[in-house]
């Protein structure tokens, strides 16, 4: 059994208050912000009122995915808004240690992610400072796209490095969880199945998370 975070970019973002209400009465453990900014990826999306005004309505914590170039000038942003989590992505940033540290020092929970092209072997020396990992296995972006498969293969090289390290942290997996992807990454030793499509984008919410949270 893995935990849930329902990813809000595919919610009706008319609704998302209502939306992020349903999936935590349904059993949803986090919620999944992603941050784009145009230049990392094509595509646009939340920004910190976002963060603030859902953190007045959820007891979830909120898990916020930059998927945007220069992460550390966004970092206080967020800080202030109340997100529990940040997560960036590696290629975004040549410093990560630093990074970590000051996601961490703003009392923060601190993620790396990287995408379904990269090595999860470029890890191993960030495990000590961090407190997850998000294993993209759609191109950072955009929800709906093709599940990468490759994704199997680098949990299970993730659960070995980290018993190489000595240092275990939750790995997520982002992009395409469904129920039948999300039977196989529970599987391959997956913790947190990160969900867009398949929860908000589901005629219902509630029976979505269930069946996910259930595998
Ligand atoms: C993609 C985002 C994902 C996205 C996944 O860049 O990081 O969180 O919401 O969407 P689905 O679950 O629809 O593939
Ligand atoms: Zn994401």
């Amino acid at each position: 059994m893995a935990k849930v975070s329902a990813s809000i970019l595919a919610c009706d973002q008319t609704r998302i208050g209502e939306q992020v209400l349903e999936a935590e009465r349904a059993g949803a453990d986090i919620v999944h912000i992603d941050v784009m900014d145009g230049v990392y990826v094509e595509n646009v999306t939340f920004g910190p009122q976002l963060v603030s005004d859902l953190k007045k309505i959820t007891k979830l914590p909120l898990s916020v995915h930059f998927e945007l170039v220069r992460p550390e000038t966004f970092l206080p942003m967020f800080v202030k808004a109340g997100a529990d989590y940040v997560t960036f992505q590696l290629d975004a940033c040549p410093n990560p240690i630093h990074m970590i540290r000051e996601i961490k020092k703003a009392g923060l929970k601190a993620g790396i992610g990287i995408g379904p092209a990269y090595d999860v072997e470029s890890l191993r020396y960030l495990l000590k400072h961090i407190d997850g990992i998000i294993l993209m296995s759609v191109e950072p972006g955009y929800g709906g796209q093709p599940f990468e498969e490759s994704v199997y293969e680098k949990i299970q090289r993730a659960h070995e490095i980290m018993d190489e390290v000595g240092k275990h942290v939750p790995i997520s997996v982002d992009g395409g969880v469904n129920e039948v992807t999300g039977r196989k990454l529970v599987d391959a030793g997956v913790d947190i199945l990160i969900a867009g499509s398949s929860v908000f984008g589901a005629e219902s919410i509630t029976e979505s998370v269930k069946i996910l949270k259930a595998l």
